[in-house]
């Protein structure tokens, strides 16, 4: 039987976090040898909010590399830019006809943006539901592996599909929002507020391209308190947190010392010491990340490299992207 096609795009707008990597990249790694993956750089998204392109290069390198030193393998899944695919924008041109100005307007990332910065609500700010459906539907996609705010640009997908196949005939399959292996870990942000983010407070934030020391700086100042004041007491979400990213990178012996010492602490007998938790996470984060910033350096620096795996990548998207837009075409009476 054939494989399900699962796809997914990383915004090239800022460095990739932690939360980037145990949210969503480390998915992706797990499902290439069970699914037929589409995994790509969404540079064309990225021009809605982001016009300036003096750094997108650099950028689109940089999440190819990561996501490799991460453990993407480009000779099993297609690895790609958005833009060396123009495929794609011939299929987006037709699914505008079916998006509706009304619907697009009342979107809620279309809002929140319009919210953050009403200087440049363009068309393409508009219609980015409609790109990203035709990110999706050019490959038939049917599994999409994104976060809940993604939810709703989804279901605008699913509608697209639906509208051109009542139109026109069945060629595309409904999308749907996947979360692999059904647990969802959040990170958040070591200052306590909210989720870990590549907007957000930058020292609160650990990349996968901070060097050791800056590792070590942001994990020691990482929100504490004083300690639990009666044994078994529920944890704060700062502490749990710590103790999220601890599971994720000590062992299992580490983890259980301090979750011991978190249960036996109360006033006055405070056994768990913050300091050395932090310590021990420090260190075991250091050995985690440096393999892959070092990794994920090489491959940035190796042009020849980088470019082969990027032309590899559009060879394969670029394939199967016009298989589909000849269906459409076809569905469509648009063979000349
Ligand atoms: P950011 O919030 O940093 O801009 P994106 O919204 O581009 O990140 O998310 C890219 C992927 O990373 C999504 O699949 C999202 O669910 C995941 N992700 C982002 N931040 C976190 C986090 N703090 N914890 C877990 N997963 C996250
Ligand atoms: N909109 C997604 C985000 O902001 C990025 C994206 C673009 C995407 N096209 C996609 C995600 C197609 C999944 C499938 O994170």
């Amino acid at each position: 039987m054939a494989k399900e096609v699962v796809l997914s795009g990383i915004r090239p707008t800022g460095f990739l976090h932690l939360g980037n990597y145990f949210g969503a990249m480390r998915n992706y790694v797990r499902m290439q040898d069970e699914y037929n993956c589409y995994f790509f750089v969404a540079n064309w998204h990225s021009l809605t909010t982001h016009p300036n392109t003096a750094e997108l290069q650099l950028s689109v390198h940089r999440v190819i590399a990561e996501n490799i030193a991460c453990g993407l393998n480009p000779e099993k899944v297609a690895l790609y830019v958005q833009s060396d695919v123009p495929e794609i924008a011939e299929l987006y041109l037709y699914l505008n006809m079916l998006a509706y100005k009304g619907e697009l307007e009342k979107t809620a990332s279309f809002k929140e943006k319009v919210r953050l910065n009403p200087e440049n609500v363009n068309a393409g700010l508009l219609t980015y539901p409609v790109l990203m459906a035709s990110d999706i539907l050019i490959h038939r996609a049917v599994k999409v592996p994104v976060g809940k705010d993604q939810e709703q640009h989804l279901e605008m997908a699913r509608n697209f599909a639906q509208r051109f196949n009542y139109r026109y005939g069945n060629v595309f399959p409904e999308p749907y929002a996947f979360n692999y292996g059904g647990e969802l870990i959040k990170i958040l942000s070591l200052d306590g507020n909210g989720k870990m983010s590549k907007s957000e407070n930058q020292m609160a934030t650990l990349y996968l391209a901070d060097d050791d020391d800056t590792i070590k700086k942001k994990i020691m100042k990482a929100k504490t308190d004083g300690g639990p004041t009666e044994p078994n007491s529920d944890m704060p979400d700062y502490i749990k947190n710590i103790f999220t990213l601890m599971k994720q990178v000590s062992t299992a012996d580490t983890v259980k010392k301090f979750e011991d010492d978190f249960n036996n602490s109360s006033t006055g007998n405070v056994i768990i010491r913050y300091g050395d938790m932090k310590k021990q996470l420090a260190e075991d984060m250091i050995s985690f990340i440096k393999p892959i910033r070092e990794k994920a350096a090489d491959i940035q620096n190796n042009k020849e490299l980088l470019f082969k795996i990027i032309t590899q990548g559009a060879d394969k998207a670029r394939a199967s992207a016009t298989n589909t837009l000849q269906e459409v075409r076809k569905a469509m009476r648009m063979i000349y």
